[in-house]
């Protein structure tokens, strides 16, 4: 399918779900207070790539943690997951940062799906999306 479609109301924070676009899990993450603050708190000099990689906005937009969630509904965290290394699936709210830990070679995201620690070269990207109604989201 070109786009699918997802009812995010029922995501309490804390919780994920797991969409299946172009064949690549997209994962939609309703942040908690502690991983929105864990976010914001980083710096982009801390960050291994300073650009936001979210394909809503322009190609050298900078990865503050407001770049990579939805404008006005931060908490919502809307991400390709797929490690940026070697195309593994990173385990979501595991490892040092709050995030996601790819289990093959150990690279680690944070609450904003960025690369902090390891081989990967990117922050997992932001695919196209947006709402279709209060509380739908299309992707793609
Ligand atoms: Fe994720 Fe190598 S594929 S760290």
């Amino acid at each position: 399918f070109a786009s699918v479609e997802v009812d995010v109301s029922s995501l309490m924070p804390g919780t994920s779900v797991v969409l299946q676009w172009r064949g690549k899990p997209v994962v939609v993450r309703h942040r908690t207070r502690q991983e929105m603050e864990d976010g914001e708190a980083a710096s982009l000099a801390v960050l291994k790539d300073p650009i936001a990689r979210n394909a809503n906005l322009p190609a050298d937009a900078p990865a503050t943690d407001a770049n990579r969630t939805i404008p006005g509904q931060k908490a919502l965290l809307v991400m390709v997951q797929v490690c940026t290394h070697l195309g593994c699936i990173p385990l979501g709210q595991d490892g040092d940062f709050g995030g996601w830990l790819c289990p093959c070679h150990g690279s680690q995201y944070d609450s904003a799906g960025r690369i902090r620690k390891g081989p990967a070269p990117e922050n997992m990207a932001v695919p196209v999306f947006q709402f279709v109604s209060d509380t739908r989201i299309r992707i793609g």
